[in-house]
């Protein structure tokens, strides 16, 4: 009898201390919350632009996962949480599901990030006309070259300086048939730093190998994992080169109409990079919620673009709804696998050229079968999980 009721004073000791931690905890929470308003305000007023909605609902009430201190919502990707950083890509889809169209969740340090999946959110944030849009950088790639003025004059001028001359590179490419100087055509630009010169030659050949091999391997499998757009494909090849040995100019490219729909679809459905960041230059609304300026806003295209409101049968692989007859289904800021305005991808047109090129010469020798499905596994950016066993078989 002594024995149950010490028993019982000890149960009673231990929930009065759970209880008490338990709100130490959850008052921390909501002063972290309450100091991220604080911060953004902050922000805000530093940038200089602080038209506060005042009808919207403050950025602490934004859905999301519970953060913790200092580890904000990493638990979740931890052995105790439900998601896999290498499947990051899943992780924010199923927040999508749990929280609604916009999610804040807390990186380490309870750095807040906030995920955009309304096709009208995304199409404001990734409108919004600024001269140089920030995208948050690689920190540790940032920090190196800042440290190495020697080598570097910038931390990656790439787009700043040298879209237009990859832009005009191709275009005398497609004029004249020849083979592409871009490389030649940055190294000899006049006026401009070497160190500019070599850093942006760096950034073009590190963003553009794996980029492109995994989206053609991507495409390749969805190709022929689809046997009527399979045959279609073929039919395509055939007819625009007849025979295995001719060459592939520009202006045959030009003509492989359905394969680059299947190009499209394929990047829609299973793109390399599943989203677009930018950090907020301005404050916005976005589903009713204030979003402050300096917010780092994660545009999710991807999960967007598989949902059956925004594109019919989403889940399948239909090129047909790329080809000009059918226009209907298009969303200038939905399907953006190369991003959008000043920030896009500066190697878009070579990488789209690589992929018709490379598959149109696969596909044209060989019949290929895939040994099994292909999984999605996030690195950074989205990757074929290896190894990949292919069967090719000689159609000559
Ligand atoms: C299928 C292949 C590729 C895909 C899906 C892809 C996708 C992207 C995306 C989504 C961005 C960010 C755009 C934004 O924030 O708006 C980007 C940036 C970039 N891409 Fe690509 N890319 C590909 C191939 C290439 C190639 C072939 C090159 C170079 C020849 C390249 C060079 C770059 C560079 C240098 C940046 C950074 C630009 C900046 O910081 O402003 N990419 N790419």
């Amino acid at each position: 009898m002594r024995f149950l009721k010490k028993l019982k004073r000890v149960a009673v000791l231990v929930a009065q201390h759970v209880t008490r931690v338990v709100k130490v905890i959850w008052s921390f929470l909501a002063t972290q919350e309450k100091a991220d308003d604080r911060k953004f305000l902050w922000n805000e007023n530093r940038l200089g632009d602080g038209n506060i909605l005042p009808k919207a609902k403050p950025f602490s009430q934004i859905p999301g996962p519970l953060p913790i201190p200092f580890f904000g919502s990493q638990w979740l990707y931890s052995w105790i949480g439900p998601y896999f950083l290498d499947k990051l890509h899943l992780a924010n889809e199923d927040k999508y599901f749990k929280y609604g169209p916009i999610v804040k969740e807390h990186y380490l340090w309870n750095f807040p990030i906030v995920h955009l999946y309304d096709k009208n959110d995304i199409e404001t944030v990734l409108k919004y006309s600024s001269k140089y849009p920030i995208r948050p950088g690689l920190e540790a790639q940032i920090f190196y070259r800042n440290s190495r003025p020697d080598r570097y004059k910038s931390v990656g001028l790439v787009n700043v300086v040298f879209s237009d001359l990859v832009k005009e590179a191709l275009n005398s490419d497609e004029a004249t048939g020849t083979q592409s100087p871009v490389l030649n055509q940055i190294l000899t630009a006049e006026g401009v730093d070497t160190r500019d010169k070599i850093v942006s030659l760096i950034d073009l050949v590190a963003a553009g190998i794996e980029t492109t091999g995994n989206a053609t391997l991507f495409l390749l499998h969805n190709i022929l994992n689809n046997p009527e757009i399979k045959v279609r494909v073929y039919e395509e090849l055939d007819r625009v080169l007849p025979s295995p040995e001719d060459t592939i100019t520009p202006q045959l490219l030009l003509e492989l109409k359905y394969l680059r729909a299947c190009i499209v679809e394929s990047l829609r459905m299973t793109p390399v990079a599943p989203n677009v960041a930018r950090i907020l230059e301005k404050p916005f609304t976005f589903q009713g919620y204030h979003v402050p300026a300096g917010t780092l806003v994660v545009c999710e295209t991807w999960v967007a673009s598989l949902q059956e409101e925004n594109y019919l049968n989403a889940k399948s692989f239909i090129p047909e709804r790329w080809l000009d007859s059918d226009k209907t289904n298009r969303y200038p800021f939905l399907a953006v696998p190369f991003g959008v305005g000043r920030r896009m991808c500066p190697g878009k047109r070579i990488a789209e050229n690589e992929m018709l090129i490379i598959t149109a010469k696969l596909l044209r020798a060989f019949d290929i079968s895939f040994h099994k499905p292909l999984e999605q596994v996030y690195k950074f950016l989205i990757s074929p999980k290896g190894p990949i066993n292919v069967i090719l078989r000689e159609r000559y």
